[in-house]
């Protein structure tokens, strides 16, 4: 039987995954509150006592909203230059670890972000603020949030559980407005975290990029900046096999790409108006706080 845990190097993009035997998909149960599927909770003491650094980057988003692009920009602006063979030969995925993450057979996230050799080093994690290692904020570690408009994450997401097979039916890491909030609230008392936007992103990638130096510390070289904006761009990640995904098993890319489109607004691609009329309303009750505010077009 052909498993889904077989490692990366086993795996071909072209490999025909209707012909393999699959397992089924997880299942959605609540936890503390929130949907979440036991590869993400299966490990939660030993997540739970993760002993943060000082200088560690945590990542954090709710899914689909940048996180491989923020993941990949800051990997380049700390490791482009002082570790090229990186880049070259290991997945942003293992690159920046994902901390919750435990499936079968393969090392954990937790146990990957142990073993990083890499200062800072860099850590991802979709869990709501509540469920973060409590380290993070005794070591006053520094905290990327990446937040994506509502509906463009609902229509990335929706691709994504088609083509990845270890995603249940219909969302794990719970409410995305609980997520964005719940994050924004903290960056109101915890003042080394940097709340950043996907939409922004889009709109001017450089000045964004500025923008996480200045918070990070970095000045690099116009040269260097100029290397990493380049690296970045969606069609430059969607070749590059480091960072397409395209080693990872459980994922079918045939189904729908991991770098899907890389655009603000797909949404309208999706949402008719009889749908996108109840979504606002929800919306306005959902999204009480006048300062935190999203863009669906930029
Ligand atoms: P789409 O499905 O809308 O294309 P995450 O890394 O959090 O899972 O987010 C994945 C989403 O970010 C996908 O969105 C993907 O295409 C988009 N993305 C990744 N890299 C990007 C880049 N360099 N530029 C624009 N979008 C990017």
């Amino acid at each position: 039987m052909q498993h889904y845990s077989m490692t990366p190097s086993t795996f071909d993009q072209d490999l025909d995954m209707s012909q393999m035997e699959l397992p089924p998909r997880p299942t959605l149960f609540d936890f503390h509150g929130v949907s979440m599927i036991k590869h993400v909770t299966e490990n939660w003491d030993s997540i739970q006592n993760f002993k943060a650094r000082p200088d560690d980057i945590l990542i954090a988003t709710y899914p689909k909203a940048g996180t491989t692009w923020v993941s990949y920009i800051l990997d380049l602006l700390y490791f482009g230059q002082t570790f090229p063979e990186r880049q070259a030969s290991i997945p942003i995925h293992e690159r920046v670890p994902f901390l919750e993450i435990s499936a079968p057979s393969r090392p954990s996230g937790k146990d990957l972000a142990d073993q990083l050799p890499t200062t800072p080093r860099l850590i991802k994690t979709h869990l709501p603020v509540q469920f973060v290692p409590k380290s993070f904020w005794e070591q006053n570690s520094r905290i990327i949030y990446v937040a994506r408009n509502a509906k463009d994450s609902a229509v990335s997401y929706f691709h994504f559980n088609r083509m990845n097979i270890t995603q249940p039916e219909p969302v794990v890491f719970g409410s995305w407005y609980d997520h964005v909030n719940g994050w924004w609230e903290k960056k109101q008392t915890y003042s080394n975290l940097h709340y950043m936007f996907y939409e922004d992103l889009i709109e001017d990638c450089g000045r964004e990029i500025d923008r996480l130096c200045s918070f990070l510390g970095l000045s690099p070289s116009a040269e260097e900046k100029e290397r990493v904006t380049n690296g970045v761009t969606f069609d430059n990640m969607k070749a590059n096999k480091m960072t397409n995904y395209s080693s990872v098993p459980v994922m079918n890319h045939r189904v729908s790409p991991f770098m899907r489109k890389g655009k603000v607004g797909d949404w309208k691609n999706h949402f008719t108006v009889a749908q996108d009329e109840p979504f606002e309303e929800d919306y306005k009750q959902k999204m009480k706080n006048p300062t935190l505010k999203f863009r669906t077009e930029v």
